[in-house]
């Protein structure tokens, strides 16, 4: 099965940022403990000054490593990643935060490394980079390293900036895509989806009702909900006909 046929079902589990309530997140270490505990896998992707893609949520290093205990980065708040170089970004620890445990940076190639020898399905959503890489560097750089691992059939790409979604799909057709929304469907929603020639729509569960849902689903999309931790309300979302969740909790 690829990743576009698990989205004829409903009922889905994604890990979000890995398994982020029981390891640190977009950690391999959270990838590791959420196989088996989920149908796919969500890490957020962002580029290093140098360009290198590496696996990370906040656009800030602050929260989730040890930056601000290092002597020589006491200069560079407000730790901006799209500021550090590869190199610099291999020296911090992701992990003792969370608790205490040292782990290493999480590359988005050795994300794929580890998804290809598990056989596991990956929703790279690509963070807003606009304001330090063009659209069609930031799709260059993370698509290569889909294709040098040769796992199209395995990833699915998302976004909150919408152009990168066109040029995934130009790049590699048969790889699922997805818009993301947080705060309101844009306009004209079904026609907007076509015309950024995606296969899928994630929205916030604010957004989430019985009416867009069963809209999205007939017109063809698979629609996955983020961030959904109560099983109730994973119930409900799934008896609308939404196709997943991202939760922070895993069975
Ligand atoms: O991709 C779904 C979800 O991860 C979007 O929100 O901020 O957790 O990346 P965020
Ligand atoms: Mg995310």
């Amino acid at each position: 099965m690829n990743f576009a046929e698990l989205f004829n079902r409903t009922g889905l589990i994604g890990a979000h940022r890995g398994a982020r309530s029981i390891a640190p997140e977009n950690t391999l270490r959270a990838l590791k403990v959420s196989v088996g505990h989920c149908d796919f896998m969500e890490v957020d992707v962002q580029l290093s000054s140098d360009g290198v893609a590496i696996v990370m949520h906040d656009d800030t290093l602050e929260r989730t490593t040890n930056v601000s205990e290092i002597e020589e980065y006491k200069n560079r708040k407000p730790y901006n990643v799209s500021d550090f170089t590869f190199e610099e970004l291999s020296s911090l620890d992701y992990g003792s935060w969370f608790d205490g445990k040292i782990e290493p940076l999480l590359t988005l190639s050795e994300a794929l490394q580890f998804i290809k020898e598990n056989r596991v399905f990956l929703n790279i959503e690509i963070k807003d980079m606009h304001k330090s890489f063009s659209d069609e560097q930031v799709v260059l750089l993370v698509l290569k390293e889909v294709e040098e691992w040769n796992v199209e059939e395995l990833v699915m790409f998302s976004s909150f900036r919408h152009e990168y979604l066109p040029l995934c799909k130009e790049r590699l057709p048969d790889v699922i895509t997805a818009a993301l929304v947080e705060d309101t469907h844009p306009n004209n929603l079904m026609e907007y989806l076509k015309s950024l020639h995606v296969d899928g729509y994630h929205m916030n569960d604010e957004l989430a009702d019985k009416e867009s849902v069963q809209k999205l689903r007939l017109a063809g999309f698979f629609v996955n909900v983020y961030t959904v931790n109560d099983p109730f309300r994973a119930q409900e979302l799934f008896e609308m006909g939404v196709n997943g969740i991202f939760s922070d909790f895993l069975t």
